[in-house]
């Protein structure tokens, strides 16, 4: 049977009427039309999936609706600001970090999301950070540069 819920995404607030086994998910992408959040394997294994959780990265394929009741959800829509770009977007696009892009919203906001708590993340960090993100066309070598550029943008700006 079919319950309310209500989730702040991306700082507006939404009534849902679903089953409460619904998907995180599914709710997103069908009844909210967020399409930058996809389904790679369905398990958790693979970040294409990946929103903030309340600031924390975590994969909405395993995540119920009635889990997250009256909680804050970012996805990659949410990351503009005034309609500029977030750097980590902008360090994506000028570092070619990906080919089809199917998992780079994971990618980048698992590496908001570090940048959050790390501001200046060491090597480990970073690998540790994006080490639930999987890209199957193999652009990580790429990756790795447009979120080492984001962190040291982030550095050169608050110094
Ligand atoms: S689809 Fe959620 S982790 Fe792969
Ligand atoms: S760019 Fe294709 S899966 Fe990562």
């Amino acid at each position: 049977m079919k319950q309310t819920f209500e989730l702040r995404v991306n700082g507006r607030v939404h009534r849902i009427e679903a089953a409460p086994d619904r998907r995180l998910l599914e709710v997103l992408r069908e009844d909210l039309g967020l399409g930058s959040v996809r389904e790679g394997c369905g398990i958790g294994m693979c970040g294409a999936c990946t929103v903030l959780l309340g600031g924390r990265p975590v994969s909405s394929c395993l995540l119920l609706v009635s889990q997250v009741h009256h909680q804050e959800i970012v996805t990659v829509e949410g990351l503009e600001e005034n309609g500029a770009l977030h750097p980590v977007q902008r360090a994506f696009i000028e570092h070619f970090a990906f080919q089809c892009a199917y998992c780079t919203p994971g990618f980048v906001l698992s590496a908001v999301a570090m940048l959050e708590r790390e501001p200046d993340p060491d090597e480990q960090v970073l690998l540790e950070y994006l080490s639930g993100n999987l890209c199957r066309c193999g652009s990580y070598l790429n990756i790795l540069k447009a979120v080492r550029a984001a962190a040291q943008g982030r550095r050169l700006h608050s110094s």
